[in-house]
């Protein structure tokens, strides 16, 4: 009899339990593919008493997950509870320094302590696998660090939160204003404990560092990332972003520069025909460019007990048939700090701006956007019934910069109500 990989779970919520059932169900079926029986030994949560829906007396109970990274019968912690600091930090050190392998799903904890932790396991002679930590199901860091691995990536481009995608789709499917569909997500548990990971685009900035790390062979930057979120989206800019033949995406961008690394996740409009712009629901999508392999696109399930545990246990696997692959596919030590670089290449802008509705306020703003070097490629009034005017224009290609700048110079001008909502068109 081959020795078993035996397990320590530390959660035993959504994810956790989506693994306990797939160890428990799938016995056979990971011995096969492995090569020797993966088993859990020992488990913890906060709540003992809780009914999760599974059978968990045939494994040992530790109130403190710290106690059970450490436990003797524990090969493999697989850290399931979430949070950047605390318990899950202090467990995964433990385990670590206890000499055994490391299995989580917690991309903020990576995004935070990442390079400190791939360099701990490291030194330990250890690994620490995050699949299920970027695009729940879809197996992108595997297929980065290993299928991809011949490639100079040129750019890494996604849709990586699938509450926002879900947000987004509905409210254009559906015509609601966001507040509806934000109350609706809610209500359905879709959202984080705290919604501004998720609508402020921090979850999926998390997500988009640990990918930028793995493909341009650079330490986690998170603090490099540009962060934007969904909130100030209006039901008014999907349907004229629709109306131009676009989507709005929260998208996620990674590309090496000759200035450094730029990471953006920011609202974009997308066009409405490409793979990017016909994600539904909490689907997610990410984009791989390689100078060999040209594109790769993968897409699945972004979250769910399912798909993420389905990840988790691929991690599994893959220690339990003796692979041993750096954190960050490549040696911790080796990982080039980054050199953040603002994202600044040229991109047709979507404005959306309110303006007092009087005579030469139109003028004044186009005047700005020309003493800026900004031409119009399209502008259009809308309807209104008030004193304040909606109106959308979209530009030729042009910098963040310049826009930046420019919406600068139109909070000068008086015509103004409010700041504009500026959305980059992404060629995809
Ligand atoms: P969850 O449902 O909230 O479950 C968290 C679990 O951790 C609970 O069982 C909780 O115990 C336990 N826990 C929390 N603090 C603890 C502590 N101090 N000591 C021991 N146990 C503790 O979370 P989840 O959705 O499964 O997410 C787990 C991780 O996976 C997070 O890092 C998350 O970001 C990541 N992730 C989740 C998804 C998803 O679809 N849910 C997708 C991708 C990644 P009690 O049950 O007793 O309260
Ligand atoms: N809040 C995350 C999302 C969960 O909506 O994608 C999966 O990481």
């Amino acid at each position: 009899m081959t020795t078993p990989l035996r397990l320590g779970i530390a959660g035993l919520g959504t994810v956790g339990v989506g693994v306990v059932k797939i160890v428990r169900q799938k016995a056979n079926l990971l011995a096969a593919r492995t090569g020797r029986p993966v088993v859990i030994t020992a488990v913890s949560a906060r709540s003992r008493d809780k009914d999760r829906g599974v059978n968990l007396n045939d494994y040992a109970w530790e109130d403190d997950p710290v106690a059970l990274a450490k436990r003797d019968d524990v090969d493999v912690f697989v850290e399931l509870m979430g949070g950047h600091e605390g318990p899950a930090k202090d467990a995964i050190e433990a385990a670590i320094a206890s000499g055994k392998d490391v299995v989580t799903a917690n991309k903020a904890l990576l995004a935070h302590h990442g390079q400190a932790i791939a360099e701990a396991a490291e030194d330990a002679g250890r690994v620490v696998r995050f699949e299920a930590a970027v695009a729940g199901g879809i197996p992108v860091i595997k297929s980065l660090t290993e299928g991809l691995a011949g490639n100079d990536i040129t750019r890494v481009m996604g849709v990586m939160n699938g509450t926002c995608n879900y947000i987004l789709t509905r409210m254009q499917d559906a015509g609601l204003p966001y507040e509806e569909v934000f109350a609706e997500a809610d209500a359905l548990g879709y959202l984080e404990a705290d919604p501004n990971l998720d609508v402020g685009g921090i979850d999926a900035g998390h997500k988009l560092s640990l990918l930028s790390s793995i493909a341009f062979g650079t330490q986690v930057d998170f603090d490099g990332v540009e962060l934007e979120g969904i909130q100030r989206i209006s039901i008014e800019d999907i349907k004229q972003a629709e109306d131009l033949g676009y989507k709005i995406k929260l998208l996620g961008v990674a590309q090496m520069s000759g200035r450094g690394l730029e990471q953006r996740m920011s609202p974009c409009l997308v066009p409405a025909d490409s793979p990017l712009g016909q994600l539904k629901g909490g689907t997610n999508m990410v984009v791989i460019e390689g100078d060999a392999v040209e594109q790769v696109v993968l897409r699945g399930p972004g979250a769910g007990e399912g798909p993420t545990a389905s990840a988790v246990m691929g991690d599994v696997c893959d220690i339990a048939r003796g692979l041993r692959i750096s954190t960050f596919g490549a040696p911790a030590k080796g990982l080039q700090k980054a050199k953040t670089a603002k994202s600044n290449s040229p991109a047709a802008f979507y404005l959306h701006l309110t303006l007092l509705d009087r005579p030469g306020a139109l003028a004044k703003i186009a005047t700005v956007l020309g003493e800026n070097g900004i031409s119009i490629d399209r502008l259009r009034q809308t309807r209104h019934d008030d004193a304040n005017a909606p109106v959308l224009i979209v530009t030729h290609k042009t910098q963040r910069s310049a826009i930046d700048t420019a919406i600068d110079a139109m909070a000068e001008t008086g015509v103004m109500v409010g700041a504009p909502v500026a959305l980059r068109i992404e060629s995809v």
